[in-house]
């Protein structure tokens, strides 16, 4: 399932280089389709039949917000070449068709697109929003299960530089957000395995340092975030990639060689250990 090319370089680009890295977003640039598409969507229907337990989390609280999603992306994908709606069924680009009732809509939305779908919600009595409901196929090394429920700083407990002062940001901008301006932002990571599917507890995670390999690949994922207008709850979407690195330009590769240099001692354990890191810069030199 890997790209020849990188579509994003987050990396390199100004405003997404630092935290929380957020621009605004037209609507029609929400959901986004790649070369990738026909072995991901194959994937993803395979993970929701055998692993629905894994990559599904349902709140009573997320019927309505999930139910007013899945109308969005169906009107979305209705407008988009290559996607046949009907009432019950949706056609999609690889010609599957998949239904588009008979099952939770967080569920129908798994086999829709690429991309996953987290439903976040502010409680009246709490000052930052929760994760109430998701789809996630390809997480990158954490458990659904374990963040659900969480608000936004306990989902991020074990990340070094989400600190409170991000935190704070963060919030700010989850109250501000309008259903006309969605924002955009982007996450990337060196990984030593092309399985986008990586589920991982904190526990293993923080235990856990990665073997060094001579194999790496540039994971990002370009993630949204969208007030639904009529619930008023937030939708966070998250759309993998993987490009070897060395599929990478030139440019590219210096640029990441520069941000790997650029990362701290704190990040670089979290994302597996000063040896991966030390690894993934001499392999990128040696391209
Ligand atoms: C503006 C909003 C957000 C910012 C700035 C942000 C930032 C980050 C950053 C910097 C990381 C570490 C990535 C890495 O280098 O490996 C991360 C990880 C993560 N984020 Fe976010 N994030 C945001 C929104 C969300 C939302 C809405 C969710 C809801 C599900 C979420 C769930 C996670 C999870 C589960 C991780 C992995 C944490 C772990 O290692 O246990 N993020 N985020």
């Amino acid at each position: 399932m890997d790209l020849t090319y990188a579509p994003f370089t987050p990396f390199m680009i100004g405003p997404t280089k630092t935290l929380p890295g957020i621009s605004p977003m037209e609507m029609a640039d929400w959901l986004h389709r790649d070369e990738a598409y026909a072995e991901q969507m194959a994937y993803r229907d395979k993970l929701v039949k055998t692993h629905r337990d894994v990559v599904f989390a349902e709140t009573p609280e997320v019927a309505g917000p999930a139910g007013e999603l899945l109308n969005l992306v169906k009107t979305t994908l209705a407008e988009t070449p290559d996607h046949e709606v009907t009432k019950d069924t949706m056609t999609r680009p690889d010609g599957v068709a998949v239904p588009l009732v008979g099952d939770h809509p967080l569920a129908l939305l798994a086999r829709m697109t690429q991309e996953d779908f987290c439903i976040l919600w502010r409680p009246e009595d709490s000052d930052e929003h929760s994760l109430i409901g998701a789809i996630l196929c390809f997480p990158s090394r954490w458990l659904l299960s374990e963040k659900f429920g969480r608000p936004m700083i306990g989902i991020h407990e074990p990340v070094p530089n989400y600190d409170d002062g991000i935190a704070k940001r963060v919030q700010r901008l989850f109250d501000a957000l309008r259903p006309d301006q969605p924002l955009v932002r982007a996450n990337w990571l060196v990984h030593t395995s092309p399985e986008l599917h990586q589920p991982l507890t904190e526990e293993a995670k923080a235990k856990w340092e990665k073997a060094p390999s001579d194999k790496f690949w540039l994971r990002t994922e370009r993630q949204s975030l969208m007030r639904l207008p009529h619930s008023g709850a937030v939708v966070f979407t998250i759309k993998t990639c993987l490009t070897p690195i060395e599929a990478l330009t030139r440019d590219q590769q210096t640029g990441l060689i520069d941000a790997l240099r650029g990362t701290g001692e704190d990040m670089q354990v979290y994302h597996g250990g000063l040896s991966h890191h030390h690894a993934a810069i001499e392999a990128l030199r040696a391209l």
